[in-house]
């Protein structure tokens, strides 16, 4: 299995909860190699451009709003099939459906809040870590 990047980042409602440090030792934890981190407020247009495939979707500009409302924690994460298993470790997107021992099972409960997002594909991933990161900014 090749080695992958995979961009991660801790959103709004998990900072403002206090879960940077419980979601980073959870990450350390699984063995993944921490390449970039910054906490940053995205910008209305960084968010539109992130989210640019959910364009038109009702939920859009709600997750808009949601994304920019507060700092988050963005992460570019390596290792052995990365994109996946970060997916895993956060769990299914709508909470209700997350396991326990899951990020958004242990610790989100709507839809809309759920703690943490994670690049869904190869392509998903490189076009979302250019987006916030510059190559410099990876070590
Ligand atoms: P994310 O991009 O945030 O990591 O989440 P995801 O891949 O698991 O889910 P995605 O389909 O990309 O949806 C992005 C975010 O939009 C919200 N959402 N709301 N009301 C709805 O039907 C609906 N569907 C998605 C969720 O907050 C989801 O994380
Ligand atoms: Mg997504």
């Amino acid at each position: 299995m090749a080695i992958e990047r995979t961009y991660a980042m801790i959103k709004p409602d998990g900072v403002k909860r206090g879960l940077t440090g419980e979601l980073i030792r959870r990450i350390e934890q699984k063995g993944f190699r921490i390449v970039g981190l910054k906490q940053l407020v995205i910008s209305r247009e960084t968010a539109e451009t992130h989210y640019g495939e959910h364009r038109g979707k009702p939920f859009f500009e709600g997750l808009v709003s949601f994304i920019t409302s507060g700092p988050v924690v963005a992460m570019v994460l390596e290792g052995e099939n990365a994109i996946l298993e970060w997916r895993k470790l956060m769990g299914a997107t709508n909470p209700k459906d997350a396991a326990p021992g899951t990020i958004r099972g242990d610790f989100a409960t709507t839809l809309d809040e759920n703690v943490a997002h994670g690049s869904d594909a190869p392509e998903t991933a490189e076009r979302e870590i250019s987006i916030f990161f510059r190559p410099e900014e990876l070590l």
